[in-house]
């Protein structure tokens, strides 16, 4: 068998035809053609042999004409199916036609016809197979390529949150006393943020938001930030500014807006009594409110330059005793209810370190 030729089926329950048609093709075309007297038989030559065209009678024993060609379109159809038929037989030819039969000869017919027909129908084949791997081909390219693209961004991702966590760093390691804050409180407002339900989307923003929270006291003067004494009303107003001062220093990287809002209102009160501006609850963010709760506790649990940390269970407490005042009575409450599943991170270095380089 040569495998350069273009395989041919025909099925007809005329052996004379079959041989008829099988000369002609073979010897006025590369064709090794196939010749099967009965339509059962032949469709099971489909599954082992690669045809490029399928010649089939219509009215046949066993099977009709029309059930070779349902058959054939249902196993590939890029295999065009090319029928013999009678003058009177309309019926059936409607009927194949809705089945995607590919020509008609019609009885009696030139083998010169059938000849073009097979030739045609050949093409045809071809033509869709080399459409069908050109499409597979693209399929798969795509499909690369999106796997790349996802890599690249995830691998920028990381870089870009490691040039944060170094910022944050770099802003906490002069000062002893706030130093690891932004972490816990980041880790603590993502484990807060996953209780409350928020999204993958979500639960990024409030990841670089809680990292970045503090991020505008690298413009605070460090006599003040670090000032052992009560501050004066002046210098409390200059820290005042660091959410400001934070929210301008982001503003070129083209974060999305809610980054920049958990750093301006991380110190807003819902009942209007915080800073810089003084908002009450329903104007300020979601995430902004949880990171409120997580800041406000780490703060109350770390020691500050002017007073010692307060134990993990009064600082709790104090949330809970400023819900509506302070903090947004649903976050607060969902922390103080959870507090020891939330905080467990706190001492579990591995588990801080984990929480942060979590990917999403
Ligand atoms: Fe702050």
């Amino acid at each position: 068998m040569n495998k350069d030729k273009i395989r041919i089926l025909v099925i007809d329950d005329d052996v004379a035809i079959l041989d008829c048609i099988r000369l002609s093709l073979q010897s006025l075309g590369p064709y090794q053609v196939t010749v099967c007297e009965n339509p059962r038989e032949a469709l099971e030559l489909l599954h082992t042999n690669d045809f490029a065209t399928v010649i089939s009678d219509v009215n046949m024993p066993g099977l009709s004409g029309l059930d070779v060609l349902a058959a054939v379109v249902k196993y590939d159809d890029k295999i065009p199916v090319v029928l013999i038929t009678g003058n009177t037989e309309s019926e059936i030819m409607r009927k194949a036609i809705h089945l995607g039969v590919y020509e008609f000869l019609k009885k009696p017919f030139e083998m010169s016809d059938l000849v073009v027909t097979v030739k045609q129908a050949v093409e045809t084949h071809r033509l869709k197979v080399q459409n069908e791997q050109y499409q597979n081909h693209l399929e798969s390219l795509v499909q690369q390529r999106t796997i790349e693209l996802f890599a690249a961004k995830s691998k920028l991702e990381k870089s870009y949150l490691n040039t944060i966590h170094t910022m944050v760093n770099a802003m906490e390691v002069n000062d002893i006393y706030t130093r690891g804050h932004s972490e816990r409180v980041t880790a603590i407002a993502m484990r807060l943020g996953k209780l409350l339900g928020l999204n993958i989307d979500e639960l990024r923003q409030l990841r670089i938001g809680a990292l970045l929270h503090d991020l505008g006291k690298i413009g605070i003067i460090s006599n003040v930030l670090n000032k052992e004494q009560r501050l004066t009303e002046s210098e409390y107003d200059i820290i005042k500014q660091h959410p400001i001062i934070g929210a301008k220093i982001i503003d070129p990287i083209g974060l999305p807006d809610t980054i920049s809002k958990i750093i301006v209102q991380h110190h807003e009160w819902a009942n209007g009594e915080g800073y810089p501006y003084g908002i009450t609850l329903p104007d300020i963010h979601p995430l902004a409110r949880i990171v409120s709760v997580a800041d406000s506790f780490d703060a109350m649990t770390s020691q500050r330059s002017y007073r010692p940390s307060r134990e993990f269970a009064s600082a709790a407490e104090e949330v809970y005793a400023n819900l509506n005042r302070q903090f947004d009575p649903v976050v607060g409450k969902v922390f103080y209810e959870n507090q020891r599943q939330i905080l467990s991170v706190i001492n579990d270095h591995q588990a801080l370190k984990d929480l942060l380089q979590e990917a999403f």
